[in-house]
């Protein structure tokens, strides 16, 4: 130490250059306390928007991650929320702590949003919402949550495939997760005689993740008579449904269909959890706005969850961010805002859908000889288009499309500047 001390004093007199020494010093130091600290992989997703972004071919495309992209490819802000961003800076809000679980103005209209303005389980108080940090943040305290107080066996069992996030939340909290079938490759759509056999044998009171719609990765989602017979066989086991609603809206343009299958196990009495996101419809992403719901059945087992959760969010984040929930709830509760909200996400939604329709014109045009339907028939963000890891990485390699190693594009990544240079691109590493 006192060999230190001497060396940096003779430096300092030296030089007269203290930054650099504490600099080197900390260098040292910090190659000390974390060399045992091993290179981690990129994230599946985000890691390759990283990979994107160092690619210098002007012809380069993103279509890994799930973000909406309008026609020339750019960010798109809803005008809706412009709108909402306007009002609000007129209002000249304070910068105050939002309480533990958000504002009541913020989780009322989400929680409505989800079940339905007059769904009973709201009116009875029967629900916990809070607000969180975007979807992820909702998945991951829901599930901390259950490895917490969930009395009941802590299984839990999520389709084949899922999002990528959804095993690693469960492995950080040494939650214990498995699958059953979901996505038939050979039809390319849902599989409901394996999902219901599967499911048939999950042990009692364990937790089934399911996604509410447009399915990510798959963008197959089950129909309405197959979500019921979900429903009974839900039922039948005693599981214990915990919904994930990142894309309400995105797969039929419409929020309140799309809120269907949440709203069909509520009305038949599974008590669910919930966790949603307003990334995607609302453009928020960077904004982190979502909300965890918990339905417990009456008023004063809700106010004991409600405790519980707030103990959890507290010593995790204390509290959640103000401005991307404060744009929620604007849009929520000012009706005409509200109206063109619904217009801007039907647009999205509608641009995604002409989108697969070119795309698959484009590939089959080229003279390509396999089955694409499913780029149509598939609904929301995404499209699990079959292509293999090598054609994967031979469509980021030759032609700088990127995208998921497992195949999954982001529909709205794609524009009508691009659609027949990635449609081409597909044509030939499939051919
Ligand atoms: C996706 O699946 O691409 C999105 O949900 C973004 C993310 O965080 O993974």
């Amino acid at each position: 130490m006192a060999q230190v001390v001497r060396k940096l004093t003779v430096h300092v007199l030296k030089n007269n250059n203290v930054d650099s020494i504490i600099g080197n010093t900390a260098v040292r130091a910090n190659s000390t306390w974390w060399s045992n600290v091993e290179m981690g992989p990129p994230d599946v997703i985000l890691g390759i928007t990283e990979a994107y972004k160092r690619d210098t071919n002007p012809k380069k495309v993103n279509l890994g991650v799930g973000a909406y992209r309008d026609d020339n490819g750019n960010p798109f802000v809803l005008p809706s929320v412009r709108k909402a961003e306007e009002i609000l800076l007129k209002k000249s809000l304070n910068h105050e702590y939002a309480p533990i679980g958000g504002e009541t103005s913020y989780t009322d209209a989400v929680a409505k949003l989800a079940f339905g303005e007059n769904s009973p389980v709201l009116q009875n108080k029967s629900n916990v919402t809070v607000q969180t940090l975007s979807g992820t943040g909702a998945l991951r305290l829901g599930f901390e949550f259950i490895t917490k107080h969930y009395a009941k066996t802590r299984e839990l069992w999520m389709s084949t495939p899922t999002w990528g996030n959804h095993p690693q939340i469960c492995n950080t909290l040494n939650l214990t997760h498995k699958k059953y079938r979901y996505y038939d490759p050979k039809t390319n759509g849902f599989d409901l005689k394996g999902a219901i056999e599967d499911i048939s044998k999950i042990p009692e009171g364990s937790i089934i993740l399911l996604h509410a719609c447009a399915h990510n990765p798959t963008g197959v989602d089950p129909r309405p008579e197959e979500w019921q017979q979900l429903s009974q066989v839900v039922k039948d086991r005693k599981l214990f449904p915990f919904f994930d609603m990142a894309y309400q809206g995105f797969a039929t343009g419409d929020v309140d269909n799309d809120a269907f299958a949440v709203r069909l196990f509520v009305k038949e009495g599974h008590q669910v959890a919930l966790a949603q996101s307003f990334a995607k419809n609302m453009g928020l992403y960077g904004e982190r706005a979502g909300a965890l719901t918990f339905l417990c059945g009456d008023a004063g087992t809700a106010a004991k969850v409600m405790s519980q959760v707030k103990i959890m969010v507290r010593v995790m984040y204390s509290n959640p961010p103000l401005y991307g929930a404060r744009l929620v709830q604007e849009i929520l509760n000012t009706p005409d805002l509200k109206q063109q909200w619904l217009k801007d996400v039907k647009l999205m939604a509608d641009r995604i859908i002409s989108m697969r329709t070119k795309l698959r014109a484009g590939i089959e045009g080229a003279g390509n000889k396999l089955p694409w339907k499913h780029i149509t028939d598939q609904i929301g963000m995404f499209c699990y288009t079959g292509l293999t890891p090598e054609q994967v990485d031979r469509l980021t390699k030759e032609f700088h499309v990127y995208l998921t190693k497992d195949g999954r594009i982001s529909v709205a990544g794609i524009s009508s500047k691009n659609v027949d240079y990635v449609a081409e691109a597909i044509h030939k590493v499939t051919s």
